[in-house]
């Protein structure tokens, strides 16, 4: 079956063309035309902006993605879109976009969650992956741990309290001198530093399997607002090294936690943070010493993407969870985030 993915929740319009079906998982063509740079001169997204970038170019977009698979609009079997959780001006777009297109080309249309789509990401490199699994899901928006009991039904399990794990790695980068989105730079710069330099205490919420990021985060500003009042030089390979150690660590014991409990055998990291290489590593170490697999999508997947919104679309549409032009953008998607 091949599904047109949708996506415009935030900063990244994406248009896939993805072919699903029994033993077929395959990305035809995932096309993203990214705002960054225009979002980069404000040092965050700036909503209305992002609107508008969508707009203009989600139909030239969809044009190309098709081109790159080789198949015109006729060969789509469906329909599928990013409906929550987003921006919700950048959400109207691509669902405003999507239900013409089902209408005029009477397509079935689906809506797809933004973040079980990241956990679909997965799918294409682990064709042996089905639910049920456990995910860590480590984004810009949104953090948290959550029971995969079939590929369409979610249950959150432990989420972040405050910021999430993006959040926190883009404010302490902006610190440091970073410009948004600074993860990836994050990522680089902690590389070059000692990560035992600075001891940045994880956070952990009681007995529970939430996370929090924001004392952490504070505690990074903080110790560099301090050095810097005393003039003392700040070495920001060494704070960025720290600050990731601390996040690895949170992580890496929240699933310790959730592992004695649950006992899972598989486990999917998926969002943009899961492209951070020290996170990889860590969760990585984790799942070998209790011989778990972990699935973890390549970097390039991990990020806002069309293909991941096409594969969960995918199972929806094998649900019966098909949408009708009543279908409407959702900014938030409550508490639980499912
Ligand atoms: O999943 P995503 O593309 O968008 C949301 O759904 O939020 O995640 C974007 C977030 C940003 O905060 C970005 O700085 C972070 O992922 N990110 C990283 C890395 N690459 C992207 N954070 C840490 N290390 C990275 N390598
Ligand atoms: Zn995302």
């Amino acid at each position: 079956m091949l599904i047109l993915g949708i996506e415009s929740s935030c900063d990244e319009t994406s248009i896939a063309v993805v072919e699903m079906g029994r033993g077929v998982r395959k990305i035809h063509s995932n096309r993203i035309a990214s705002q960054i740079s225009t979002h980069a001169l404000y040092g965050g997204v700036v909503p209305e902006i992002a609107s508008r970038a969508h707009a203009e170019c989600i139909s030239s977009l969809t044009s190309l993605a098709l081109g790159d698979a080789g198949v015109t609009i006729e060969n789509i079997d469906a329909v599928a879109v990013t409906s929550t959780p987003g921006l919700i001006g950048s959400l109207l777009v691509g669902v405003n976009f999507a239900k013409g297109l089902a209408y005029a080309q009477s397509k079935p249309l689906v809506g797809v969650n933004h973040i079980k789509g990241h956990v679909a990401a997965a799918y294409f490199e682990y064709p042996e992956l089905e639910a049920p699994f456990f995910a860590l899901i480590v984004s810009g928006g949104h953090t948290s741990l959550t029971y995969v009991k079939s590929a369409t039904e979610f249950e959150g399990v432990g989420r972040t309290r405050d910021d999430a794990a993006g959040e926190a790695f883009d404010k302490v980068g902006r610190v440091l001198g970073l410009c948004y989105p600074a993860g990836a730079q994050m990522d680089l710069l902690a590389a070059k530093g000692d990560k035992h330099a600075i001891k940045f205490a994880p956070a952990l919420i009681g007995d529970t399997l939430d996370f929090s990021f924001s004392g952490l985060k504070s505690a990074v500003i903080n110790y560099v607002h301090n050095s810097t009042m005393r003039g003392e030089e700040i070495n920001r390979a060494d704070i960025a090294a720290s600050f990731t150690e601390a996040v690895v660590s949170s992580v890496v014991k929240n699933l310790e936690r959730a592992y004695s409990k649950y006992r899972f055998d598989t486990l999917v990291m998926a969002g943009g943070v899961a492209a951070n290489s020290h996170l990889r590593q860590g969760v990585s170490d984790f799942a070998s010493s209790h011989k778990i697999k972990l699935c973890v999508p390549s970097v390039s997947l991990c990020g806002d993407n069309g293909a991941m919104i096409g594969a969960q679309g995918y199972y929806e549409f094998l649900a019966g969870n098909r949408a009708t032009l009543t279908l409407n953008a959702k900014a938030s998607s409550g508490k639980a985030a499912f």
